[in-house]
């Protein structure tokens, strides 16, 4: 989604702008902007597209920018408008001499626009942020303080922001406030800087403060003010930031796709270290911060998430059903917020999200906390705003995940809920030691079988070559890889375009049959397990429509050579681990088309990588 960067210091500002804003490039956008603090006004550039067009635009006015150290930069994800010039930020008020760059929307800004058209605004954009640009001018004609400005204008926006701000009356002065959306400030030798998210600034300072909701800072190059919505002064609380800047190369790969499906072993052990040292010892998730009474009173679990994190809270929920026997919910972050709920302080809320900023999850668990019940997140971001509302927060420990596509974090999340499961059993004995001890064992086994996987992709990018002229794919599955094939298919759609579908194979015969014919691949994940000789059934359905037949597989059962054209194989796994090893394939299958078809893996059309609107 949006970017925001702002800098105040004494190096040259536009490099720092740019730099940063390429940093956020992957969260997607579709045009930018900066504005800088010349010698007696502020100027503004802003170019649609990527950021090269930006860029370009800049070479043309290098010399007006060059000696300023003060500036404020964008990117921008449409929302209210088109991606054009007019709507890109910064916006200024109709002067010129305020300049504002904004995250978020300003739900009431109908009602602002509409009062202050009256008093003689003219506006010149569709956005909601030039309107909280004429609104805290407004307010700066009003206290002729732009702290105070921005404070009191802040208290009449409703909705989701983040906003930085700078006035032609400061030298070398920056405003930022944020409500419901990330703001970090890094703090150098006489400089400051300000991002919506970390690696827009791990360049520059590991020494970092996240602003907390309705704060106001005013920034120079060697101070910063921190108030709170009522004026008075709110606690500084800088940390050092647990980030490397090296976290953001390609490594050598040709994405950052790629790179992050080759990290799954890695990512897997590091989910393991700490927590589960032997199968005989018991799972150690100190996260959990139920006690063992309140674990085993427990009789209703809700999950909720959106997009690839819904596909792991679905695993989730049969590990959760089959292991500790607790009623479990999945939903849509989307649907849980706008329906009267059943949650109160006997249920556990889990918040399942990569970024820990994805607005539909955040509202959804404030709901639920709102309603008394115990909060635990499964986030890779611990710094993000989900995890502060978190009674438990499990860290996934995937490391910064670059490309829109979630894959590391997919697996990450996995992870979490095998421990969760696992260690919730032994809590409440609700499932054989022996079962349990296996599971343990195997996970243990899994970064070899996902290293096997990766070795060996031969038949991957051979299936993905032939069907990469296709319009439409199916998958299907049952049981615990019914999630599987609905994120093998989320991940073909948003990546290379092609209309994929995720089917529980049992339902192909109650209404997605009728698609089938020649010109269709459908691919069933058939590992061993209690739904293998089910699935072949309905996969020989599907055969004889003339479906153009893919296996994946951990079987050898002679059967698969007659009814598919294609069987990718991957190693012996037990049914309930198989979702890990089954879906880097399904990964990259997806990345294999969307490379072969030259699209823009790591930044596919309309995506963002956090979406902080609802
Ligand atoms: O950060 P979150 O996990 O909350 O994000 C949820 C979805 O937006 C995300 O998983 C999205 O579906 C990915 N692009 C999938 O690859």
């Amino acid at each position: 989604m949006c970017g925001i960067v702002g800098y105040v210091g004494f190096r040259a500002a536009a490099d720092i702008l740019l730099d940063g804003l390429e940093q956020l490039e992957y969260r997607g956008y579709d045009s930018a902007g900066i504005a800088v603090k010349c010698e007696d006004e502020i100027k503004v550039y802003k170019a649609v597209g990527k950021l090269k067009n930006l860029r370009e635009e800049l070479k043309l006015h290098i010399k007006e920018f060059q000696n300023s150290t003060m500036g404020i930069g964008h990117t921008r994800w449409a929302t209210h408008g088109a991606p054009t010039v007019l709507n890109a930020h910064p916006h200024t008020c109709n002067c010129g001499s305020l300049a504002l760059i904004h995250n978020g929307i300003i739900e009431n800004y109908k009602e602002l626009k509409t009062q202050l058209e009256k008093e003689g605004c003219i506006f010149r954009s569709q956005t909601d942020t030039e309107v909280a640009a004429h609104f805290i001018a407004k307010k700066y004609a009003q206290t002729h303080d732009l702290t105070e400005a921005v404070r009191l204008a802040s208290k009449e926006f409703e909705g989701a922001y983040a906003l930085c701000v700078m006035h032609n009356d400061y030298k070398n002065t920056i405003v930022a406030t944020k409500r419901n959306a990330p703001m970090v400030v890094g703090e150098g030798e006489g400089e400051y800087f300000i991002a919506s998210d970390v690696p827009a600034i791990i360049k520059y300072t590991k020494k970092a403060m996240y602003l907390s909701d309705n704060q106001v800072a005013t920034i120079t190059p060697n101070s910063i003010k921190l108030i709170n919505a009522d004026g008075s002064d709110a606690v500084q609380k800088f940390e050092l930031l647990p980030w490397e800047p090296v976290a953001l190369s390609k490594m050598g790969y040709k994405h950052f796709m790629l790179k992050e499906i080759h990290e799954q072993p890695d990512v897997i052990r590091n989910n393991l270290t700490g927590k589960l040292k032997t199968a005989s010892d018991p799972v150690v998730l100190d996260e959990v911060k139920l006690t063992k009474e309140n674990l085993k009173d427990l009789n209703r679990i809700q999950i909720i998430a959106c997009g690839t994190s819904l596909h792991a809270a679905m695993v989730g929920k049969y590990l959760i059903e089959t292991f500790c026997g607790i009623a479990v919910d999945v939903e849509a972050s989307s649907e849980y917020i706008y329906r009267k709920t059943v949650t109160d302080k006997h249920t556990l809320v889990i918040g399942v999200s990569q970024s820990g900023e994805t607005a539909d999850t955040l509202t959804a668990i404030k709901q639920a906390k709102a309603k008394g019940s115990h909060i635990l997140i499964i986030t890779n971001r611990p710094d993000s705003a989900m995890a502060r509302e978190a009674d438990s927060l499990v860290a996934v420990n995937a490391g910064i995940e670059v490309s829109v596509a979630a894959t590391k974090s997919y697996t990450a999340q996995l992870m979490a809920f095998y421990l969760l499961a696992i260690y919730m059993a032994e809590v409440k004995g609700t499932t054989d030691t022996s079962i349990l001890q296996s599971l343990k064992n195997e996970l243990m086994l899994l970064p070899q079988k996902v290293e096997q996987v990766l070795a060996n992709t031969d038949e991957i990018q051979k299936c993905a070559r032939n069907y990469s002229g296709t319009k439409d794919f199916i998958y299907v599955a049952r049981g615990i890889n019914l999630p599987t094939a609905l994120e093998g298919a989320l991940k073909l759609k948003e990546i290379s375009y092609i209309n994929a579908t995720g089917y529980a194979a049992g339902e192909l015969k109650h209404g997605p049959i009728a698609m089938l014919d020649e010109t269709m691949p459908v691919l069933s994940i058939l590992m061993k397990g209690t739904v293998y000789d089910k699935l072949l059934s309905n996969s020989e359905e599907a055969r004889a429509r003339n479906a153009r037949m893919i296996a994946l597989t951990n079987s050898n059962d002679p059967k698969l050579e007659e009814l598919f054209d294609c069987i990718i194989r991957v190693p012996d796994v037990q049914e309930f681990l198989s979702p890990i090893i089954a879906v880097i394939p399904l990964q990259l299958i997806a990345y294999y088309i969307a490379e072969f078809l030259g699209k823009d893996v790591d930044q596919p059309r309309n995506l963002a990588k956090s979406v902080t609107v609802e």
